[in-house]
């Protein structure tokens, strides 16, 4: 096994600084030199049973070609990587069947959904083997991409790793109003970005190392809903792509090759005001957003990820080092090759206005709580993740796999917050570690007032659910938390590098 040799690889060498093909050499030669088709996952939309819309989903192991004639094991929902892209309707009363095909126990979350806790998908409602999970709610929010993934109590990682996600686009009425690209797979396009490390014999790693938990797992292989080195043809002159981060840990940084501007039209939880015009975009793990290329021309053109100067705090020792490593690499995501009728054509036309957005005046808050996300803090060399004995010394005197907020780690037994129904709160996130945290909440749809004292990006002005807490910095968010309430069953909020979420760094609240 290479495992833990390739792991140190991507992590200390940077093995990523490389321009393409994106992978290991001989397995990536095999894979295509010129590239393979983006796969496009496939659409369910359900099927109406008594006026309800429902979803069948089984999660299940299969072997998936990342690599020509290589079969590398993976699990998938209703397939063997990854799950169909789920698409549903602001008002539809959906049922979504979660049938467990594995050998472990799971469970699906509905990220970015505003549902009911019973219905939410989490470590309160974890699927064992052979059983099935059959939530209920009525979609009632605004067009958007958001997603659904493995939420599974010290094993949302390796599971997300396996494949357990899938993309999940809402749409409404008034979208469907809009001149945008929305033909699916044609010039609306899902772009699931995850990093994985591949052995010799081109089986899928996660490593196990201490290290890769402590700052968690990152790949030095970039998939595209599950392709490698992939390509899409665009025969229309402007395309929509629904970028999501659905990495373990990895930021992206991402930007057209050619230098080309693009305009983004929407954030996690739907579309914004206008469209924004940027050359650059951040995406932490958990983030989406939908930007639309102007894919006019002749030439080929990729989707890139750009390095940009270390995001963490400098520190010391080798923690310091994988810290450093982290958004130092450069490397491609996606190719777009023009064909056909977006060899030629007129400039892109672009709605002007997009949506209506409520702001919500920071004065209708009735509280401001704090949560601050914690690392290490003194507690020894915390060999208790399989990384085996490690000098402290080693780590900078970070300690290692303590994964805290506001001095605890996950307890299923403790609620952070009891919300009554319908109140406005600001949550002041602070971060007291050397590196970023996406920090998310289920069920809300908030908004940034402020980073670090400074207004939110304009890639970051619209509804969020995941937001990037910078490192030795804090962010101040505000929502509306509304009912049902449930006086039982609570609701999740985490840091997305999803090691940290399974080994503590999540805290739950509960809707009264
Ligand atoms: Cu996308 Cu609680 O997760
Ligand atoms: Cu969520
Ligand atoms: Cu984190």
């Amino acid at each position: 096994m290479t495992s833990r040799r390739d792991a140190l690889k991507s992590l200390l060498l940077g093995s990523m600084i490389v321009s393409a093909p994106n992978s290991l050499g001989a397995l990536a030669a095999a894979a295509s030199d010129s590239g393979q088709p983006l796969r496009i996952p496939p659409v369910l939309t359900g099927d109406w049973h008594n006026g309800v819309r429902e979803f069948f989903l089984t999660l299940q192991a299969g072997t998936t070609r990342f690599y020509r004639d290589v079969d590398t094991p993976t699990w998938g929902i209703n397939g063997s990587y990854l799950g169909p892209t789920l698409r549903m309707r602001d008002g539809d009363p959906v049922r979504l069947h979660v049938h467990n095909q594995l050998d472990e126990q799971s469970v699906l979350h509905w990220h970015g959904m505003d549902v009911p806790a019973r219905a939410d998908g989490g470590p309160n409602q974890q699927v064992l083997p052979g059983d099935t999970w059959s939530p209920a709610f009525q979609v009632r929010q605004p067009a958007a991409s958001c997603w659904y993934h493995s939420h599974t109590m010290h094993l949302s990682g390796p599971q997300v790793y396996k494949g357990l996600a899938g993309m999940l686009i809402i749409d409404d009425d008034s979208s469907d109003q809009l001149d945008l690209p929305s033909d699916y797979g044609v010039d609306d396009i899902p772009v699931i970005i995850q990093d994985r490390i591949f052995d010799a014999d081109g089986n899928m790693v996660y490593p196990e190392r201490m290290e890769d938990h402590m700052v968690g797992v990152r790949g030095d292989t970039i998939v595209v809903n599950g392709t490698l080195n992939p390509i899409f043809r665009a025969s229309t002159g402007r395309i929509r792509l629904r970028l999501l981060n659905a990495a373990n840990a990895r930021n992206f940084t991402l930007a057209l090759s050619n230098g080309q501007r693009f305009w983004q039209i929407a954030t996690d939880n739907g579309l914004m005001e206008a469209p924004v015009e940027l050359t650059q975009l951040v995406l932490t793990p958990g983030e989406r957003a939908e930007i639309i290329v102007d894919t006019r021309g002749t030439e080929a053109f990729k989707l890139i990820n750009v390095p940009v100067p270390p995001s963490n705090v400098p520190h010391y020792g080798l923690f310091t080092e994988l810290l450093m490593q982290m958004d130092r690499q450069a490397f491609d995501i996606l190719t777009l090759q023009p064909s056909g009728e977006s060899t030629t054509g007129s400039p892109p036309t672009l709605p002007q206005q997009l949506a209506h957005i409520d702001w919500i005046p920071r004065e209708a808050a009735t509280r401001t709580r704090r949560m601050l996300l914690q690392m290490g803090e003194g507690q020894g060399n915390g060999g208790g993740l399989g990384g085996g004995p490690r000098s402290r010394k080693e780590f900078g005197g970070w300690g290692g796999g303590v994964h805290k907020i506001n001095g605890r780690k996950m307890d299923m037994n403790y609620i952070e917050a009891t919300i009554i129904a319908g109140t406005t709160e600001i949550w002041e996130i602070a971060n007291e570690t050397p590196m970023i945290h996406p920090f998310h909440i289920h069920k809300v749809h908030f908004q940034i007032l402020e980073r670090n004292g400074e207004p939110p990006l304009p890639s970051e002005r619209g509804l969020k659910d995941t937001v990037n807490v910078p490192a030795q910095g804090s962010v101040k968010v505000i929502a509306k938390f509304t009912g049902p309430g449930d006086p039982i069953t609570t609701y999740m909020f985490h840091c997305h590098i999803l090691e940290h979420e399974d080994h503590g760094m999540m805290g739950q609240f509960i809707i009264v």
